[in-house]
């Protein structure tokens, strides 16, 4: 199994019994999820579902017909499941599903021995010539839950941050991945991108800050340059207004108020950028 693999099935075991910590933050992503259905008659997909800890599923069931929760690990969506026990049926487990398609190449690299060009050129042709093995524009909604700074730290934990081609690959993989989500989408659907953008770590306050004053400590974190590689929610929301395909898939982009995800040992400011397929 790749080495990126292993390290995230690794943090889905430490994660898992994190059902009760979780629960603001799961209130948030389901409410979101609940709001952009259209009738309870639609489809959802959601991409790094793992424990499954951020979406209540017997609440989702109500609004959904149908459920494909996929993650590359398989033991965190069937235990997460198995946890919840929402009605049969109508939930799909899509497991052993990267969504790079390349995390087995990234996989042999580390920073200390840096990868060559020819295998970052030969992961970025692989990276954006992934189809989609799942059913493409069908979805009412496809939603990421805070699964893009995992496969940004991939890159990180793999390529290097030094390397001269970490920002060429992370964008790629970036725009990949918010591509992804809009051809997974059927038209008149909605594309949901939940980002966790910095954490306590680098930015303390946000073990003990209000809801309130939450923006403008981001705002001012985001200005100070504090916050995950690529992960900048705004300009996430340019690339979803302006990036080719999206510009021409996607219209009303929003990007909503963050809130704090409490991990135990971390807390993450987290935002939604939402968007309408046309
Ligand atoms: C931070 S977790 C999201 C929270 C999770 N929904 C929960 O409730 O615990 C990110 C998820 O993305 C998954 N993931 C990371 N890289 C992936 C990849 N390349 N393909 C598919 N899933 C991936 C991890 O296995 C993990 O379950």
């Amino acid at each position: 199994m790749p080495r990126i693999d292993r390290l995230q099935i690794l943090r889905n075991d430490e994660t898992r019994d994190g059902w009760a910590r979780f629960t603001p933050h799961r209130e948030r992503v389901t409410a979101l999820l609940e709001e952009v259905a259209t009738g309870t008659d639609g489809t959802l997909c959601v991409l790094g579902a793992g424990n499954c800890n951020d979406l209540a599923l017997a609440q989702l069931v109500q609004r959904y017909r149908r459920i494909d929760l996929v993650d590359l690990d398989e033991n965190a969506l069937r235990s997460g499941l198995a946890k919840q026990n929402p009605p049969p049926g109508r939930l799909e487990i899509c497991s052993g599903t990267d969504v790079t398609g390349v995390t087995h190449i990234m996989s042999e690299w580390m920073p200390e021995l840096p990868a060559s060009d020819e295998q970052v050129d030969r992961c970025i042709a692989a990276a954006s010539a992934l189809k989609t093995s799942f059913r493409p524009n069908s979805y009412s909604v496809a939603a990421s839950v805070c699964l893009l700074s995992q496969l940004v730290e991939s890159i990180t934990l793999t390529l290097g941050e030094n390397h001269p081609r970490f920002v060429e690959l992370m964008t790629c993989i970036r725009r990949e991945h918010l591509r992804r989500l809009a051809s997974l989408t059927a038209p008149g659907g909605s594309v949901v991108l939940i980002v966790d953008v910095v954490s306590s770590q680098t930015l303390p306050q946000l073990a003990a800050v209000s809801l309130t004053k939450l923006p403008a400590l981001l705002s001012r974190a985001i200005s100070n340059r504090n916050f995950f590689s690529g992960m900048n929610p705004f300009v996430i929301k340019r690339l979803l207004e302006t990036d080719e395909i999206l510009a021409t898939n996607l219209t009303g982009v929003r990007l909503s108020n963050p809130w704090v995800w409490d991990l135990g040992p971390r807390r993450y400011a987290v935002c939604a950028l939402t968007a309408k397929r046309m």
